[in-house]
C-alpha cells in the first residue's frame, strides 16, 4: 500500500494537466489518510466540473478560460490547507436566474491569485434591470469569500461586470484581499445596481488593499466585524465607504475597523456610517484617515442613527452607539446640490469623536444635525 501511494504521488507530482473528471484512481479521503506519503498535484483544469471534483486532491488549481456552466457555483468550497488557485485566461459563466454565488472559495490558508491578463468576467448586463437585489432577475451573487482563515490571500484579481453584488467576505478569520480591480463602469447606463464591492459580516482580520472599484453601491460595507482594515482604495460611481448598516442582523458589532490612504470620486457618498433604528450593537473604535472626496453628489460625510429597512426615517434612536470614532483628514469636494456633512445621532448616543484635518466643501451646509458629539461639526 505504501508503494502504491509512493508510485501515485510520484505520477499526481508530475502531471501537469488533469482535465478529467474523476483523474484519481483513490478516492481522496484515501489519500488524506495518508498525508506524509501522497504529494497533491499541480493541476491544470479547462472545464469547472473536472476542477470541482478533483480540488481536494491538488496542491496548486490552474482554471484555464474556464465557461462555468449556467447556474453552477465553480464550488472551490473545503479546499485542502494552503492550496493555491490561479485563475487564468478568461473566466466566463453562463446565463440563468439563479442568486448564485458564481464562485465560492473556502479554506485555510489559501491563496487565490490572477495570471497576468487574466479577467473573470460576470457578464452582467445580461441580468441588469436597474433593480439589483430589489426585484426584477434573480441575479447571482459573484464571489463568496466565506470561512476563509490562517492567513488566506485573494491576489490580483481583474473582475467585470458582476451580475450584482461582488465580494461577499462571511465568517473569515485571517484574509488579505489585495489589488483587485472590479469594473462594473458598463453598469452605470446599462443598468447595474446593487453592485456593491466588498461586504464584510461577521469576520476577524481582514485586510482590503489596493482595490480599484467603479460600481453603482457600496465600494466598502461592514455590517459586522472586528479588526477590518481598507487602505489604499480607488473607488468610483459608487455609494463610498461604509460601515452598515448595524443592527437587526445575528451578530451586530462592528469594532475596530481602519479605512485609510483613499479615494472616493464621482460617488453618492464619501464616508458613510449607518446603525438600524430601534436595533441594538455597537460600532466602536472606527478610524477613517487620509480619505481625498471629489465629485460627491449627496453626502461627503454621513452618519446617522435612523435606518429603517434600507432609508432614513430622520428620527435616530440610541441601541447602536457609535463610540470612539476617528476622522483624521478627510477632505474634499461635494457637488453644489450635495451636503457637506450630515451626523443624526440619538441622545449620547455619539461618544469619544475626535476630528482632525476634516474639511469638506462645495456642498451645502446641513442645518438638521442632530447630537452632534465635539469636536465634530455639520
Ligand atoms: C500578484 O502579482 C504580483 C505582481 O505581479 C506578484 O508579485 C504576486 O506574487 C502576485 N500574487 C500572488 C498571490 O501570486
Amino acid at each position: 500500500m505504501v508503494h502504491f501511494l509512493q508510485t501515485l504521488g510520484l505520477v499526481l507530482t508530475t502531471a501537469s494537466v488533469l482535465t478529467v473528471a474523476s483523474p484519481l484512481p483513490q478516492p481522496a479521503s484515501e489519500l488524506n489518510d495518508a498525508p506524509t506519503k501522497v504529494k497533491r498535484a499541480t493541476c491544470t483544469f479547462t472545464a469547472a466540473a473536472a476542477a470541482i471534483a478533483s480540488k481536494k486532491s491538488c496542491s496548486q488549481i490552474t482554471l484555464s478560460n474556464i465557461a462555468v456552466p449556467a447556474g453552477t457555483t465553480l464550488d472551490l468550497t473545503g479546499l485542502a490547507s494552503g492550496t493555491e488557485v490561479i485563475f487564468s485566461g478568461t473566466t466566463t459563466f453562463g446565463y440563468e436566474e439563479w442568486s448564485g454565488p458564481l464562485i465560492s472559495v473556502s479554506g485555510s490558508g489559501i491563496t487565490v491569485n490572477g495570471a497576468s491578463g487574466s479577467k473573470i468576467d460576470g457578464g452582467g448586463a445580461r441580468w441588469w434591470d436597474g433593480e439589483g437585489s430589489n426585484g426584477g432577475k434573480t441575479k447571482p451573487k459573484f464571489f463568496y469569500a466565506h470561512s476563509l482563515t490562517g492567513s488566506s490571500i485573494i491576489e490580483n484579481l481583474s473582475v467585470l461586470n458582476t451580475p450584482v453584488q461582488a465580494f461577499s467576505i462571511d465568517g473569515a478569520n485571517g484574509l488579505t484581499l489585495s489589488h483587485i480591480t472590479i469594473d462594473n463602469s458598463a453598469g452605470d447606463t446599462g443598468g447595474g445596481h446593487n453592485t456593491d464591492a466588498f461586504d464584510v459580516g461577521d469576520s476577524t482580520d481582514v485586510t482590503i488593499a489596493n482595490a480599484i472599484v467603479q460600481n453603482q453601491d457600496d465600494c466598502l460595507a461592514v455590517n459586522s466585524g472586528t479588526s477590518i482594515t481598507f487602505t489604499g482604495g480607488t473607488c468610483s460611481g459608487g455609494h463610498g465607504l461604509s460601515i452598515g448598516s448595524v443592527g437587526g442582523r445575528s451578530d451586530n458589532t462592528v469594532s475596530d475597523v481602519t479605512i485609510s490612504s483613499s479615494t472616493i470620486k464621482n460617488s453618492m457618498n464619501g464616508v458613510r456610517i449607518k446603525t438600524v433604528s430601534g436595533a441594538t450593537g455597537s460600532v466602536k473604535g472606527v478610524t477613517y484617515e487620509d480619505i481625498t472626496l471629489s465629485g460627491i453628489t449627496q453626502y461627503g460625510i454621513v452618519i446617522e442613527q435612523d435606518y429603517e429597512n434600507g432609508s432614513p426615517t430622520g428620527t435616530p434612536t440610541t441601541g447602536v452607539p457609535i463610540t470612539v470614532l476617528t476622522l483624521d483628514g478627510v477632505t474634499g469636494t461635494v457637488s453644489s446640490s450635495g451636503t457637506n456633512i450630515y451626523i443624526l445621532c440619538g441622545s449620547g448616543s455619539c461618544s469619544d469623536w475626535k476630528w482632525s484635518g476634516v474639511s469638506v466643501t462645495g456642498g451645502k451646509k446641513s442645518s438638521s444635525c442632530k447630537n452632534v458629539p465635539s469636536p465634530a461639526s455639520c
